[in-house]
């Protein structure tokens, strides 16, 4: 058989499968066989030597006709198959389908909790102020009277990352950075932030959150203080909630209290329906709430203040106060990142 002729053959071949095909990918693996680089039409023009030279032109026109004819056969073939599919897909549309709402995001509990107390304490006249969350010795712990090897350090288990430096383990720290920046009174600053702690159970995590507050003017006394958190908890928690100050121990402050607030499950009473006891301050009527006192003058030395000063301070947990705010009875929960939970707390 002639060149010519087999080309023809090869065409013709080509053109029936064409029409034969029962898919786009069928046309395209034909496409590959004939067209391909390696394909059928290929291996008949390489063989474009065995020809006398004066047919060599004519043969070689003719198997690039038929290439393009091939071409644009296969293409047409291609469009229908493409015309099949989205007309399949346009008779499937239901234009009257209602459309799919896309999931909103909510906040996190302890983030609505932060942005309320800090809401509430800027609205005081407290700015906010921000810190790094890897904290100097100096910072965490020395300034705040926290000397070298004293037993106060062991209050809080501290994570330690060498060169002097350590996960800051309450917001405290922030007080010194506040009064160093300021150089001298007022200061007014409330800090919010994550802090680290090497304790993990049912009602600990490495990772917590809490706010800190600072207040350094004239004639600054334990009523301000009180006067500042019974205002903040009774926003938080409603008007009727009673605030008890108890003695307690911080190197930073002096006096130390402790702050614990009427339980808001049973507004004070320790009972819950009938005489069981309240299962949330384990029939007590109490919760405790947060730490505070007068800032030691041994701080405001460390920070160049006239150790004269007067002060207050405080720091609270949010998780605490999220938990108390929401019902919430475990603290891992905050942290598993379940949005069956988290989903309950859309503003
Ligand atoms: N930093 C303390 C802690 O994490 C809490 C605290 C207590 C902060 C008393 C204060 C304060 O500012 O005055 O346990």
């Amino acid at each position: 058989m002639t060149l010519i002729a087999e080309l023809e053959r090869a065409a013709a071949g080509f053109t029936a499968a064409l029409a034969g095909a029962a898919s786009a990918a069928e046309v395209e693996s034909l496409r590959n066989a004939v067209l391909g680089r390696k394909g059928e039409l290929a291996a008949l023009m390489s063989r474009l030597p065995e020809l006398p030279a004066d047919e060599r032109p004519a043969f070689g026109k003719a198997a690039n006709a038929a290439k393009e004819r091939l071409n644009r056969l296969l293409e047409e073939r291609l469009a229908a198959f493409k015309a099949q599919v989205d007309g399949a897909s346009l008779s499937r549309f239901d234009p009257s389908m209602p459309g799919r709402m896309p999931e909103r995001g909510s906040l996190h509990p302890v983030t609505l909790v932060m942005e309320e107390l800090c809401r509430i304490l800027n609205n005081l006249g407290f700015e906010t102020v921000d810190g790094p969350e890897a904290e100097t010795d100096f910072h965490n712990f020395e300034a705040l009277n926290f000397p070298a090897d004293h037993p106060a350090r062991d209050m809080q288990d501290t994570l330690f990352l060498g060169d002097g430096l350590l996960m800051r383990t309450h917001t405290s720290p922030m007080q010194v950075r506040a009064m160093l920046e300021r150089k001298k009174p007022p200061v007014a600053v409330i800090a919010p932030g994550k802090v680290y702690r090497r304790d993990y159970d049912l009602t600990h995590s490495p990772m917590f959150h809490q706010v800190e507050g600072l207040l350094v003017d004239d004639g600054v006394n334990l009523a301000h203080l009180r006067g500042v958190l019974t205002h903040l908890l009774r926003e938080l928690f409603g008007p009727d909630v009673a605030l008890y100050f108890r003695p307690s121990f911080f190197p930073f402050t002096e006096p130390s209290v402790e702050v614990d607030m009427s339980c808001v499950i049973c507004r004070g009473s320790g009972r819950k329906g009938g005489e069981d006891g309240c299962r949330v301050c384990k029939g007590t009527g109490r919760l405790e709430i947060l730490g505070a006192g007068m800032v030691d003058p041994a701080v405001f030395a460390a920070v160049g203040f006239d150790p004269s000063c007067t002060g207050f301070a405080f720091g609270l947990g949010v998780e605490r106060v999220a938990m108390l705010k929401y019902g919430i009875d475990d603290l891992r929960l905050f942290f598993e990142n379940d949005l069956r939970f988290l989903g309950r707390f859309v503003k």
